[in-house]
């Protein structure tokens, strides 16, 4: 009994662990450096101009959105997760829906030698991300939310090159 217990007791510990994460949030100044321009595809340009850049701005301040915890997790990045704090002096560099919301926080597959790497990178936090990711925000749990197809909003976001 007192084994078992104590291992359910470890699992949750684990699963804590988890969830918080061992990778930490870097914010998109870093992932727009290499990112950035032409010879890079234009993958930050293509970011910048969609809606996620601009998410957090749709929070209105004089009604207090841009401070309700029940707002900032989906208009933000990292939210409870070692990114975004309400309040935090940091706060500005988590502000939209940045790379890592969709990528995963990017400590340790940030370095370029991991980056090259597809293998590494993956093992080092990288995310691929998914329908599965999309829906973490685009749901019910969304006052405007009027149903997602990640075809057409693929598409709205798209920014592959290796196709
Ligand atoms: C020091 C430069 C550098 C930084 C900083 C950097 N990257 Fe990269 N990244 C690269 C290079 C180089 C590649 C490989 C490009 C290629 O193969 O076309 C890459 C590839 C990727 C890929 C595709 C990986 C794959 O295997 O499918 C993603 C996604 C990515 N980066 C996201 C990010 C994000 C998000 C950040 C910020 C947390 C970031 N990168 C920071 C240089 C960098
Ligand atoms: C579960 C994630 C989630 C939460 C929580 C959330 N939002 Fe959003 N918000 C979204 C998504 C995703 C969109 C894009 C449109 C859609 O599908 O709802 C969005 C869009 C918006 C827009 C633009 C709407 C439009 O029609 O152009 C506003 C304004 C907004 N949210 C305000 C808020 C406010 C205020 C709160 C807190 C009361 C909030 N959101 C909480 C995910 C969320
Ligand atoms: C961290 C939360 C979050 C994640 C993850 C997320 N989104 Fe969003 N998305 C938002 C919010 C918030 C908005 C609303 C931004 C605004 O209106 O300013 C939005 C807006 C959009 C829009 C613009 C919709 C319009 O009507 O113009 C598209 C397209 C979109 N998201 C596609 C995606 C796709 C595809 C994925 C997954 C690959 C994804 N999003 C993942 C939060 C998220
Ligand atoms: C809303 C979610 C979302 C955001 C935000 C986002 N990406 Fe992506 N990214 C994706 C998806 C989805 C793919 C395609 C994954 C696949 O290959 O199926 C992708 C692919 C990539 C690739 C690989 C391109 C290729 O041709 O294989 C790179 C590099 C990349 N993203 C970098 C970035 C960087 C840098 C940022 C921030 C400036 C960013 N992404 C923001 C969802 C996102």
């Amino acid at each position: 009994m007192k084994i078992r217990i104590a291992l359910g007791l470890f699992l949750v510990l684990i699963g804590a662990l988890a969830a918080a994460g061992p990778y930490s949030f870097t914010g998109v100044g870093l992932c727009s450096m290499c990112h950035r321009g032409e010879a890079n595809h234009m993958v930050y340009e293509k970011w910048l101009a969609s809606k996620h850049a601009g998410a957090f701005k749709r929070l209105d301040p004089t009604k207090g959105e841009d401070k309700n915890p029940e707002c900032v997790g989906c208009h933000t990045t990292g939210f409870g997760a070692g990114g975004y704090e309400i309040g935090a002096a940091n706060a500005a560099k988590f502000e939209g829906v940045q790379c890592e919301a969709c990528h995963g926080a990017g400590s340790a597959y940030k370095a370029v030698a991991v980056m090259k790497d597809p293998t590494l990178a993956r093992q080092n936090g990288l995310i691929v991300p998914t329908e599965e990711t999309c829906k973490t925000c685009h749901r019910s749990a969304s006052p405007t939310f009027k149903g997602f197809d990640f075809t057409q909003a693929l598409k709205m976001i798209d920014h592959r090159y290796r196709k």
